[in-house]
């Protein structure tokens, strides 16, 4: 009976993720839940957005299901010490669990093209995997400072560091297309130069069989959405991650259609990419298809079970062409959308 830690966290992560536990439930009805606090809740029950008695369940647990952290810009949560802040406490859940290469995939399914913004021929056919350093760069373990009118942070990567998360790229390039995008700013950084060469390197002893490519963040920024095609794996550092995949969200037309997986050294992690959303929270209407996606990436690379992710990423497909959420101009609020998702996975395919 595999063991999961459901962090629910702020905002609409309570609602999203109690629409993605009644489809893991249904799917698989042997999985046992415990649900613990995490962010701004949890430093309000607590007095920290990662408790230790939320630290403790991690370490018997199989897979981690994340909602959201953080509040709106005038919360009280942001005028608090950074460590005490709910982003904080996600950031030591990552660390906790040693969960360096976070997977956000952009796809659009077929069928479900009239949901993006760009033009059907653009949207067609995307299946981008971003994999994202998550424990390294500017977020993590370089000097960092705010002192009168000057500030500094560091984005810092050593070598291991690197190596560690283009591995994970190109074993995952190896099940796709084989090609991978490894995104910098090389001709401005020093850390963008050490990233390259030691990708590069890696490709060259490792991965003979994958075509790596070299690209600057910033024209990336502008590919992405005008040739989103070109693309199939793009590994890249954290902060330059976090930005882009937010930027892919546009693709199939959400961020509520964007899942994400960490994983690591250990237990992984499942979110979705968005976050709080704040002007929506408590008003039942969160699109919860990237929670309940992610749900379904914990299946796969949590658990090992692909034909209960399959299942779900079927559903979901269905219940989006049926009952788009109003994020993507439908009218489905999250109890008819998820319901739209149960009905469709009783449903034979066919
Ligand atoms: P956000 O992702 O919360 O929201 C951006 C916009 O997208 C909002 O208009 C929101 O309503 C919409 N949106 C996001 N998810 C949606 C969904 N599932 N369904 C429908 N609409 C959705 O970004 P923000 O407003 O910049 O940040 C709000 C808070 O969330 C901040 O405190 C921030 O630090 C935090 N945050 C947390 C995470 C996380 O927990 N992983 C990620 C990003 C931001
Ligand atoms: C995300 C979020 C987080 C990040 C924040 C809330 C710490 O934006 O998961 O994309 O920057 O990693
Ligand atoms: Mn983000």
């Amino acid at each position: 009976m595999p063991k999961i830690v459901t962090l629910p966290g702020d905002g609409i992560g309570p609602e999203v993720t109690a629409a993605a536990v009644q489809v893991l439930r249904e799917v698989a009805p042997d999985l046992t839940f415990e649900e613990h606090a995490i962010g701004g809740a949890a430093y309000d029950a607590h007095g920290d957005p990662f408790p230790q008695r939320t630290r403790d369940a991690l370490r018997d647990v199989d897979a981690v299901l994340l909602g959201t952290v953080g509040g709106a810009q005038n919360s009280p949560w942001n005028s608090l010490a950074r460590p005490m802040r709910p982003e904080s406490g996600l950031l030591a859940l990552r660390k906790a669990l040693g969960c360096y290469a976070n997977l956000r995939p952009v796809r659009v399914q077929p069928g479900l093209e009239h949901l993006s913004p760009l033009k059907p021929e653009l949207a067609r056919g995307v299946d981008i995997l971003i994999v994202r350093e998550l424990l390294g760069g500017v977020y993590f373990d370089g000097d960092r400072k705010l002192d009168g009118d000057t500030a500094y942070n560091t984005m810092r990567y050593t070598t291991p560091e690197v190596e560690r998360v283009a591995k994970m790229a190109f074993w995952a390039a190896e099940q796709r297309k084989g090609r991978v995008t490894s995104v910098d700013k090389a001709n401005v950084l020093e850390v963008s130069e050490l990233w390259r060469r030691d990708v590069q390197a890696l490709r060259d002893r490792e991965y003979r069989s994958i075509h790596l490519n070299h690209e600057y963040v910033d024209s990336v920024a502008m590919l992405i959405v005008s040739d989103p095609s070109r693309y199939d794996v793009i590994v890249t550092e954290n902060l330059f991650g976090d930005i882009l995949s937010d930027l892919a969200a546009v693709i199939p037309g959400s961020l509520g259609l964007m899942p994400s997986a960490s994983l690591g050294d250990g237990a992984g992690l499942f979110e979705p990419i968005h976050g709080s959303a704040p002007d929506i929270a408590g008003k039942g209407v969160a699109n919860p298809a990237a929670a309940i996606m992610s749900a379904a990436m914990l299946l796969r690379h949590g658990l090992g079970r692909s034909d209960a992710a399959n299942q779900i990423e079927r559903a979901v497909a269905l219940a989006l062409r049926e009952e788009p959420t109003r994020d993507l101009g439908g009218k489905a609020d999250t109890k008819t959308f998820t319901h739209a998702v149960m009905e469709a996975i009783g449903t034979p395919v066919g």
